[in-house]
């Protein structure tokens, strides 16, 4: 398993769509999500897509971020190939979401709360979840850059993107006291 570079935002990699997986269950393939897990783990990420370690391929991983029951704290990746994602419902939600390729900055994003997706897993078994929440955030995010978009185009307004610390120091706290002062 190696720790891969990866592309960042202005990358024309990142703006390509990605190829569907045909050998899903080959060592090639495998070496792909591997090589993946460990870069996104290195990175600190909670997820990744093919295409940010410069792999045109459908393939994304990423932290399932549910409370594991036991008290050892086990990191579950799933990883998904030719993945593809249903709403379930209409209601969208805004949050704050970084990514691996532009460090350092947020942005906040719409997304549907909650959705139902599967893909193969490199078995070749079929993966088919309903998720809410952080997690359909992720899948949404991921999912967009196998269609090379970036979460940029997506902001919910254009001045809602900024480096981290100035987005904490400048909006994250206004809606913390506008929620307090409700
Ligand atoms: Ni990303």
């Amino acid at each position: 398993m190696s720790i891969l570079k990866i592309a960042r935002l202005g990358h024309p990699i990142l703006l390509q769509k990605a190829k569907i997986v045909e050998d899903i269950t080959s060592n090639k393939t495998k070496k792909i999500i591997h090589d993946m897990t460990k870069t996104m783990l290195d990175a600190k990420g909670i997820g990744l897509a093919a295409p940010q370690i410069h792999i045109n391929r459908q393939i994304i991983i990423f932290r399932v971020p549910e409370e594991d029951e036991d008290d050892e704290k086990k990191i579950k990746i799933t990883a998904l190939i030719n993945p593809r994602f249903t709403k379930i419902t209409d209601k969208s939600e805004n949050e704050w979401e970084g990514c691996l390729s532009i460090p350092g900055m947020l942005g906040l994003v719409k997304r549907f709360s909650k959705i139902q997706y599967e893909g193969s897993d490199m078995r070749g078994n079929i993966i088919q979840r309903k998720a809410e929440g952080l997690h359909a955030r992720i899948v949404q995010h991921e999912y967009d850059h196998l269609q090379g978009i970036l979460y940029t185009s997506r902001l919910v307004d254009n001045s809602a993107f900024g480096y981290a610390e100035e987005i904490e120091e400048y909006w994250k706290k206004k809606e913390i006291e506008k929620s307090q002062s409700q």
